[in-house]
Parts: structure tokens; C-alpha cells; sequence
């Protein structure tokens, strides 16, 4: 593991604006950098990096954090690896931990297996382009595709000879251990090479290493298979890995859309073709796995199938899926006989993306559309249909979505909308209901979410939407905005001198002042931000706003982030809410003293009228014959509170209505 020190000197060393540099244009405005920000489709800037503060932040999309996270974000890094990449950018050496053995161990192993798929990938590099064998079975069969040399080298395309061990002897000779070899799966346990007399296809990972390879025979009509492939390995999980996906990321992320087909040569020759958003599945079926890797670049796919129409039909019906996972699928049929390599050879490479734009469709209508035809005049088949297509628009997560294919696909079945939108509703809801089954540990606040989805489904007969309706986020608690507040002051100021003359900083004068409701926050990352703060002070620790933006939490850096990159502004519910004017005052960065002083009334406000809304329950509670003294303490405490909440009033120069 980094250790800690190394992982403070990084994040304190890289500078977000040179690391956000090298993918984005960036121009001054005043304090900050603007510009078009690489993680949404926009025209205009609205991605503004901080130097002072050291973060980034979108107020397009939501998008922020530091280096470390932009990194992450942008390069699909692990938190690690966007540490080991930005200490090579600023020569910093990184110092491992010690503590756990074993990890040691295990990054050493998948180090080690990583150098192997390396030197195996210029191994078959090395014998296509350099041996006769090579040049003349393996080359010549890619040049005899129409593959140019500069797709083989991107690709790291090779070759793997005939011989038995030809590879495994000159490993063995270079140093490499047998047991690692056999470990990744590229020397059988009797020595002998796994891949042989095969064109070979390197599978990378996201961050461009290789962790497997696909073999091709060029054996024509011998009982072998085509391909052969490595298997599942401590560095290959197939499930979550999408052939071309390295290659691939930059042209999805532009064309914000990702194509999706079936084979290694498919992939190539459209790279090949100036179609540089494809991927492929690798002839296997579709894994969740693989629909988030490309959710994480688009929420767009386009799947190009080929095969016959029997194939594409029960294809369309594996797509679910993905619907799933809220992507808006499109769907390519290539004419019988063709796979997007040979039609593309075929059309030549405008002419095929003109065909591919032409002739997307979008799944379920065409699913909808494909499958009609075969239930005319069968009754039967099309109550079948029909429950296949309404399993197929419940698995959409985004209600307006739903309702719009209601709509469109009752047309093509001929159906009443109304019909369609209740069975719709119908498997909604059982599918909720069993999400809710399933998540017993999750949080309240999902299980509040799930009851309200469940509501929202309640037939309104007169609603031309049917009962499906639009996003209905629950408001912004509106208790939760006072502590907010606090925490968001003690992030940004807790570490200036509140009182210069006595030493006493921002967030000792706030701590100490709420000390007593400091288990009571509603919003418990505003709580375990001011325990923190008084767990730094306890420490005689410095309270830095890179403190928490850099927080290792990532759930408290995103939320530090969010806090101070937000224009600053008073809850617009407060008037509405507790009735109480607020004077203005200037932005909180010039005026942290006041800003303080303030937040601390408002936030002792709210706790104090919540303590009086509960003391007023108990006291409505109560009836005569019960004790008589409890009743006139819980009196005595309601006048306290009054007087407590009045006297906070005035010193905010606002007025109780109540
Ligand atoms: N595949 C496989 N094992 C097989 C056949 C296919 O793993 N026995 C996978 C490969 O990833 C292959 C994909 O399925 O790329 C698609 O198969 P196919 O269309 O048969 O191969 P192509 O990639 O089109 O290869 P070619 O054009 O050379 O026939
Ligand atoms: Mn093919």
C-alpha cells in the first residue's frame, strides 16, 4: 500500500490545473480556469478549476474534485493508480506501507503477471514481423484482410509459431518462472505453449495492459476451433472486459456514444475506418460488467448485429439487461451473411457509417416490430409478445421513458396505451417490491425512496401520461441546510483566527458552542465532519479546506467539494419555512467572522425549534391525571426554549412570527 505520508505529498504536490491541462483547454477568468468540460457534451464552459482551492468542478453536470479524482474520473484510474501516475508526473517517490504482507504479495504477483503478458505480446509482435514463418502465414493473412501496419502495431497484433513450447523455452530462458507462466495460462502444466500456430489478438485492460490474448487458426475446415482464448485469470476477469475497450475510450467519450460489436476483427477494421467508439463482446453474451464499463464513458450504445434473423431475434431478447442499467440502446441489422468487417470492406468506410446512422433503431421498437410479424393471426403468440415487451420497458428505470414506448409501442401492437401502461406498472411494481425484499440492509432513505417510486405509481386515469409519472425527487431536506452551513464554514474558515487577541479559531469558537447537539446532526457527513474538526483540534492539528477536499473518505471530499464550489446562498425555504428574514451579508470568503457567528445562530436556531416542536408533542401528550410536576418542568423548559429561540431571533435581526 502507499502510505499515508506519500499519498499527503502527492496530493499536495500535483496541482489540478496542470494535471485537468492535459485534456482540457483551459482560460483565466479572474481567480479560476474555465473550460468545456470532458465529462458532458456542452457548448459552452462551465467547468471551472480552482487553483487556490485545488479542485474542479462542473456546474454543467455536478462533476468535481481534486487531481486524484479528476484522474480517476477521466482515466477510469483506481485510487491508486491515479496516485502512482500523478508521483511519476511530479517525480515524487512513492513509500510503501509495510503493514500487510500479503498485499505486498499480491501486487507483487499481478506486477509480475503483467510483465509476462508484456513480454508474450512482443513475443508474437516479434515473431509475425520478424520471422519467415511469421511474415508468411500470420502478415500476409492480416495484409490479405486489408490490415494497414499501423493498425497491427495498435492493436499489437502477433503471431504464435507451431513449434510445442517455442514460446515457453524462450520465456523460461529470459528469467520467467514456469509457475507464473502456467498462472496466466500461457504454458500448459506439461510445458507446453497454449497458444500455437494461431494470429494473436491482445486483450487490454482499461489502462492499457494486456491481461489475456485471443488466438485465431488459419486453418481452413479442420475440427479445431477458430479462436481460442485465455481463460479467467488473476488479472483477466472476463465479465468486466470489453475487447477494445483501451483503444476505444477517448472516440466514445467524443462521440458520446459506444458501438458495440462481436468480433476482435470487426473492432480493428473499424479503428481501421476512422470508427474509432467500437468495442467488441467477444462473442460471448453481454455481462452487467461490461454495460457499466461503458456506462462510465456513454449512456448511448449502438449494437451492430450480424447473423441470421432467428440469431438477432433471440439476441434482442438477451438485451434487457442493459435497459436495466438505463442506456438508451440502438440497434444496427447488417444484410444476412455480412459482420461489420466484411460489410465494411464491402461499402468502403463512408458509405458504412452512412449505413450505420441510417439504420439504427431503437431496440425495443424494433424488437417490438421484428417479433409482430410472426404472431399474425395468433392470438396466443401475441399475448406472449406483448408480456415479453412490457418485461422489456419495466426493466427502464426513468418513468417519462416508460411512458413514452407505452406509447409508441401500443400503436405498433394495436393496443389501448392505458392497457399497455397498467401491465407496465404491474411489473414495475412487483420488480420494486422484490428490490425491496432484497435490500433489507439498505438505507432508510432508499426504502423512503422505494415506497414514494411505489406511490407515484398509484393509477391518475387522467393524466395523459397514465399513471407514469416524471422524476419526483423528494426537496432538499430543509432541516438539513443549517448544518450543511456549519460544515461548510468550518471547511472553508475553520482554520482562521475568529478571536486574534486569544488564539481561538473559527472552528473551536463553533465547536464549542454546539458541542452539546454534536450527536445530533440529521445529516450524519456534516457530523462526522465537525467530530473531525474537533478530533484536529483535540490533536492541536491545522483545520485546511485540502484537508477535507483531499479527504480520504471519498464520500467527505466529493461532499467538502460540493460544499465550497457552491455559489453561496441562504436556503430559499428558510423564509418560507420558519418564517424569518434573513439579512444579507457579503459572500462568506471576505466575511468568515460574521459568516461564522451567523451560522452558529442559525444552526442553534433550528435545533431550538426542533427541541420546542418535540417538547410541545410531549406536552400535548399529556393528560391531567399524570404526574403534575413532569408536566410543569416540560412547561418550564417550552418558556426556556422560547426565550432562548426569541433572544437567537433578535441577535439574527429577525423576527419570530409564531
Ligand atoms: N469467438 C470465440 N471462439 C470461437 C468463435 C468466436 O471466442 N470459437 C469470438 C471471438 O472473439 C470472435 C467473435 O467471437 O472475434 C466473433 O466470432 P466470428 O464472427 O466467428 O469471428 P470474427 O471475429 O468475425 O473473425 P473472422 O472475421 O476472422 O471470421
Ligand atoms: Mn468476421
Amino acid at each position: 500500500m502507499i502510505s499515508q505520508k506519500s499519498v499527503q505529498q502527492i496530493l499536495e504536490t500535483a496541482k489540478v490545473e496542470e494535471v485537468v491541462e492535459e485534456y482540457v483547454n483551459l482560460k483565466r477568468r479572474g481567480v479560476n480556469m474555465l473550460g468545456l468540460c470532458p465529462f458532458h457534451n456542452e457548448k459552452t464552459p462551465s467547468f471551472t478549476v480552482s487553483p487556490a482551492k485545488n479542485i474542479y468542478k462542473c456546474f454543467g453536470c455536478g462533476k468535481g474534485g481534486n487531481a486524484v479524482q479528476f484522474l480517476m474520473e477521466h482515466e477510469n484510474f483506481t485510487f491508486p493508480e491515479a496516485l502512482r501516475h500523478l508521483a511519476q508526473k511530479y517525480n515524487i517517490e512513492i513509500e510503501e506501507t509495510q503493514t500487510s504482507r500479503e498485499n505486498i504479495e499480491e501486487r507483487q504477483l499481478l506486477d509480475s503477471l503483467y510483465i509476462i503478458t508484456q513480454f508474450a505480446k512482443e513475443y508474437y509482435a516479434d515473431q509475425l514481423l520478424n520471422t519467415s514463418k511469421g511474415k508468411s502465414i500470420g502478415l500476409s493473412y492480416f495484409k490479405e484482410r486489408g490490415y494497414r501496419e499501423e493498425s497491427i502495431k495498435k492493436f499489437g497484433l502477433g503471431f504464435a509459431p507451431e513449434k510445442r513450447d517455442n514460446f515457453t523455452l524462450t520465456a523460461v530462458q529470459k528469467g520467467f518462472n514456469i509457475e507464473l507462466l502456467r498462472k496466466i495460462a500461457l504454458t500448459s502444466k506439461h510445458n507446453s505453449d497454449f497458444f500455437r500456430n494461431r494470429v494473436m489478438f491482445p486483450i487490454h485492460n482499461l489502462a492499457g495492459k494486456v491481461i489475456g490474448f485471443g488466438g485465431r487458426t488459419l486453418q481452413k475446415g479442420k475440427k479445431i476451433p477458430k479462436y481460442i482464448n485465455s481463460p479467467e485469470t488473476e488479472i483477466y476477469n472476463k465479465s468486466k472486459v470489453l475487447y477494445g475497450a483501451f483503444h476505444a475510450k477517448k472516440g466514445i467519450r467524443q462521440e458520446d456514444e459506444c458501438i458495440l460489436v462481436e468480433g476482435y476483427t470487426d473492432v480493428i477494421s473499424l479503428h481501421q475506418a476512422g470508427i474509432e467508439n467500437v468495442v467488441a463482446s467477444s462473442g460471448t453474451s453481454l455481462t452487467v460488467g461490461q454495460i457499466r464499463l461503458i456506462k462510465r464513458y456513454t449512456p448511448n450504445i449502438k449494437i451492430i448485429y450480424d447473423g441470421d434473423p432467428a440469431g438477432v431475434k433471440a439476441a434482442l431478447r438477451g438485451l434487457d439487461l442493459i435497459l436495466e442499467q438505463d442506456m438508451n440502446v440502438k440497434v444496427v441489422l447488417l444484410p444476412e451473411g455480412e459482420d461489420p468487417d466484411s460489410y465494411l470492406q464491402q461499402l468502403g468506410s463512408s458509405d458504412f457509417k452512412q449505413f450505420i446512422d441510417e439504420n439504427a433503431k431503437d431496440f425495443i421498437l424494433l424488437k417490438t416490430n421484428l417479433l409482430i410479424e410472426e404472431t399474425k393471426g395468433d392470438p396466443v403468440k401475441k399475448a406472449g409478445l406483448i408480456k415479453d415487451i412490457v418485461s422489456s420497458i419495466a426493466w427502464i428505470p426513468d418513468p417519462l421513458k416508460r411512458s413514452v414506448y407505452a406509447k409508441e409501442c401500443s400503436n405498433v401492437l394495436e393496443l389501448d396505451e392505458h392497457v399497455l401502461i397498467d401491465a407496465i406498472n404491474k411489473v414495475v411494481k412487483q420488480k420494486l417490491y422484490k428490490k425491496r425484499q432484497q435490500d433489507q440492509i439498505a438505507s432508510p432513505k432508499s426504502q423512503q425512496q422505494l415506497t414514494e417510486e411505489l406511490l407515484s405509481l398509484e393509477p391518475s386515469p387522467e393524466s395523459g401520461l397514465g399513471n407514469l409519472k416524471t422524476d419526483k425527487r423528494p426537496p432538499v431536506s430543509l432541516l438539513e441546510f443549517q448544518e450543511k452551513d456549519i460544515a461548510r464554514i468550518l471547511i472553508a474558515s475553520g482554520g482562521e483566527l475568529f478571536d486574534k487577541e486569544n488564539n481561538v479559531t473559527v472552528a473551536a469558537y463553533i465547536l464549542s458552542n454546539i458541542e452539546e447537539v454534536m450527536n445530533d446532526f440529521d445529516n450524519k457527513i456534516c457530523e462526522k465532519i465537525a467530530k473531525e474538526c474537533l478530533q484536529l483540534l483535540a490533536d492541536k492539528k491545522p483545520i485546511t479546506t485540502q484537508h477535507f477536499t483531499n479527504h480520504e473518505d471519498a464520500e467527505i471530499s466529493q461532499f467538502s467539494i460540493d460544499l465550497i464550489h457552491t455559489p453561496f446562498e441562504f436556503s430559499p425555504n428558510w423564509k418560507a419555512f420558519w418564517d424569518i428574514d434573513l439579512q444579507t451579508q457579503p459572500l462568506p470568503d471576505q466575511n468568515f467572522l460574521k459568516d461564522s457567528i451567523y451560522a452558529l445562530h442559525r444552526f442553534k436556531l433550528k435545533k431550538i425549534i426542533q427541541m420546542c416542536e418535540k417538547n410541545q408533542e410531549r406536552l400535548k401528550a399529556f393528560n391531567e391525571k399524570e404526574n403534575t410536576t413532569k408536566m410543569m418542568k416540560l412547561l418550564k423548559m417550552q418558556q426556556r426554549l422560547i426565550t432562548m429561540r426569541d433572544e437567537l431571533a433578535k441577535k439574527l435581526n429577525t423576527v419570530v412570527l409564531k
